[in-house]
């Protein structure tokens, strides 16, 4: 992220976290709002990324699938660029402290700010017939999930900064009770118009999401070639027909902020390139610029699949390196709440 604060040298390295949830294949919304900064990150932050599959049933997984889906997340992430020599690369149920630190958290958090969280709103609509405790709580957990490890940094998409704030206050009233006990997080968002919201091909007044039951509004990492060229020329745009970014352009607006991320183009250059040419060409062009961005990713991702084992001793590693960093802030947690020594 270009406007990423450089980490100052000599002093500690600042600790950056995310997670991403394992319901089904990333989309192109989760690798350009998220996942496409978090390699570059390695190299100058202490990076912990994580496959949260505890938030995950807080909408109805199907066991099997979600077996599949959390190893296949984890090797995504990895072909992405994650390195689980350079960072700690694990998942979340892997690590009990997560759920440990989040009811020592819920104990901290006000029923009223859960209420106000839009991303439970939005999700209650949805699944009106199962609107449980944890899709409520699901924010506590989050905020334990970044402040077990004294995190700086969460690297997120918009959609998520009303989480990371949440965590804040958590944090800053924990500290105020009990002594400080964790470090202030921030979010690191990407402040540029490519790429921090992705909407929807179908609908772009909403966002690019993994669990969109209409196929056609989003991409996935792993879609064929055919099959991307083939959303991309199905976009919903408007009538115009005239490349340009614009308010109310909303599907051209989302096609030219896509296409400036796999091109490295900026939006001017992108008008100036399809001056005078239909929606359709440039639709292809952006279409062929995704699949020529994710070939190498997809080609990692095939590698990495075919060698279980390796994928499997990653991610225990990767547990039992997180397990010795959150289990010191836990313990101080137990310890300031007035926990009787074990
Ligand atoms: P999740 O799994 O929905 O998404 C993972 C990341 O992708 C970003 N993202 C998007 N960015 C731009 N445009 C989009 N259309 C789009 N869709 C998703 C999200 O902002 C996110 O960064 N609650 C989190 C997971 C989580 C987490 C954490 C994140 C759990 N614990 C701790 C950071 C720190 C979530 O559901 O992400």
């Amino acid at each position: 992220m270009a406007e990423t604060p450089a980490a100052p040298q000599g002093e500690r390295k600042k600790i950056i976290f995310s997670g991403i949830q394992p319901t089904g294949v990333f989309t192109l919304g989760n690798y350009i709002g998220a996942i496409r900064h978090w390699g570059p990150l390695q190299e100058e932050y202490r990076c912990i990324y994580c496959v949260v599959d505890l938030h995950a049933i807080t909408v109805r997984q199907d066991p099997a699938a979600l077996r599949r889906r959390t190893l296949e997340a984890y090797a995504l992430l990895m072909a992405c660029g994650l390195d689980p020599e350079k960072s700690i690369l694990f998942i979340q149920s892997h690590n009990p402290h997560h759920n440990q630190c989040a009811w020592a958290l819920s104990c901290s958090t006000q029923f009223g700010e859960l209420s106000r969280m839009t991303q439970f709103k939005d999700k209650a609509a949805r699944y009106a017939d199962n609107i449980n405790a944890g899709l409520f709580t699901y924010p506590v957990l989050m905020a334990a999930d970044i402040l077990l490890y004294q995190t700086d940094l969460v690297p997120v998409g918009e959609d998520q900064r009303q989480h990371v704030e949440l965590t804040r206050d958590i944090a800053g009233r924990f500290n105020g009770a009990f002594g400080t006990t964790f470090t202030m997080p921030e979010a690191l968002i990407s402040r540029s118009e490519e790429g921090a919201r992705i909407m929807s091909l179908q609908d772009p007044t909403r966002k690019m999401s993994k669990s969109d039951p209409n196929p056609k509004g989003f991409v996935s990492i792993l879609d064929e070639p055919s099959v991307i060229m083939k959303k991309f020329r199905g976009a919903v745009t408007d009538s115009e027909a005239q490349v340009a970014y614009a308010p109310g352009k909303d599907g051209i607006n989302n096609l030219m902020r896509i296409y400036s991320v796999f091109t490295g183009r900026d939006l001017p250059a992108i008008q100036e390139e399809f001056a005078g040419k239909g929606y359709g060409d440039f639709k292809s062009a952006v279409g062929e610029a995704v699949v020529q961005g994710l070939a190498p990713i997809q080609n990692r991702y095939k590698e990495l699949m075919e060698d279980k084992a390796y994928l499997e001793r990653c991610y225990q590693e990767g547990a039992q390196k997180a397990m010795s960093v959150s289990g010191r802030t836990l313990e101080k947690v137990y310890k300031r709440l007035g926990f009787l020594h074990k």
